[in-house]
């Protein structure tokens, strides 16, 4: 697959305080950079999703080919979307690189969506406490989100991403070919966290989109502009000390509706719902304007993902955010906006706020009673 022209690259680097540089890679045949950053490793093991089966085989077919002879590279598959994110597909993992005899000097590869790259990226993170990870992310929500900035884990019953570790990887590479066969649902909810990127940083973002809410003219604007975003955020504050917590613009809620729904939903879906909620709530306690909270239901609507969420389902949202990463302590913690691109923390809303911001995203009305 490297044998075609490969256009010019857009670079964006990632200086996360007190780690290495890195840089993301995006542009069509951001892959064939692999094999020579692969040079002079002993084993590479691509963890990859079954869907990817054939891109794996081909992404270890050039490694063969590009990054010499004395490089041993192994595939290991896991299972699609969400049912990656599993302690005993992490233990999987840890066995296979075990099998090989993974050393310190040897790379894993995370080829796949979100769910994979944050898998192989703990994978990476936990083997003799920490060997090297590129991350090949191959949707938007992985490109533009999930495989940059470190932040690698996996789900347990009590929630989402409860446990994990940072670990930056050696380099993101972005191949924009692999997004050509992306279904359109996955392309929305990629968009989500593209919109997030827009109301929290980068106000051009949302006049793209508006101008085509499919997203499709202007994507590889569109993914360079969010990972530029996320590439500043994470490179001031790599281990969410601070600022960094404004990515989660949205997320206290949808981390809340995917447990409630057992993962069932797409994250993107729930960012979206969250972020009307959140600009809701950023009306009532930051003085956000109403045009600007309006436009996030607007946009989102346009682009197709969903705004509402059931009405009943209150009492055990609350109960899912209280053990949310962003809680501390017993408050609990929302990212809201005081005006477009002025994101900022804020703890514990008066609980008759949240209900009236939950109204605004709940469909058929709030009943505080719950099912
Ligand atoms: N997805 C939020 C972050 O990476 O910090």
């Amino acid at each position: 697959m490297c044998a075609m022209k490969v256009s010019d690259m857009v670079r964006i680097q990632v200086t996360p305080s007190g780690d290495r540089a890195y840089d993301v890679v995006l542009g069509e045949g951001a892959l064939c950079e692999l094999p020579a950053l692969a040079a002079g490793r002993t084993r590479v093991m691509v963890i990859h999703p079954r869907a990817l089966r054939a891109t794996a085989a081909a992404v270890i077919a050039e490694l063969r080919a590009g990054a010499g002879a004395g490089v041993e590279t192994h595939a290991f598959e896991v299972p699609d979307g969400e049912e990656a994110k599993q302690l005993r597909v992490a233990g999987a993992c840890w066995d296979a690189l075990g099998r090989v005899g993974f050393t310190r000097d040897d790379l894993v590869v995370g080829l796949g969506g979100g769910t994979t790259t944050d898998l192989a990226g703990f994978a990476a993170a936990g083997w003799l406490r920490g060997v090297d990870v590129i991350q090949v992310p191959t949707t938007v929500l992985g490109m533009v989100d999930a495989a940059v900035g470190g932040k690698t884990g996996i789900d347990i019953e009590a929630g989402k991403n409860l446990v994990g570790a940072f670990h930056q990887p050696l380099a993101v590479l972005c191949d924009l070919s692999t997004l050509a066969s992306l279904p359109a649902v996955e392309v929305r909810a990629g968009l989500a966290e593209v919109v997030k990127a827009g109301f929290i940083a980068d106000p051009r973002i949302l006049e793209l989109l508006e101008a085509d809410p499919t997203g499709s003219a202007r994507l590889p604007e569109l993914v360079e502009r969010s990972i530029r975003v996320k590439a500043a955020v994470v490179s001031g504050d790599p281990r969410e000390a601070g600022r960094r917590e404004i990515l989660n613009y949205g997320h206290t809620l949808a981390h809340a509706i995917e447990k409630v729904e057992n993962f069932s939903w797409r994250h993107g879906a729930a960012v979206s719902v969250g972020m009307v909620f959140a600009a809701e709530l950023s009306r009532l306690v930051a003085g956000l304007d109403r045009a600007t909270a309006d436009r996030h239901r607007e946009l989102l609507r346009a682009i197709g993902l969903p705004v509402e969420y059931r009405g009943d389902r209150w009492p055990a949202l609350l109960d899912a955010m209280r053990v949310d990463k962003k809680t501390r302590g017993r408050r609990l913690r929302f990212v809201v906006l005081e005006a477009l691109g002025r994101p900022r923390g804020f703890d514990d809303p008066e609980p008759g706020l949240l209900l009236a911001a939950y109204g605004s995203v709940a469909a058929g009305g709030v009943s505080a009673t719950g099912s």
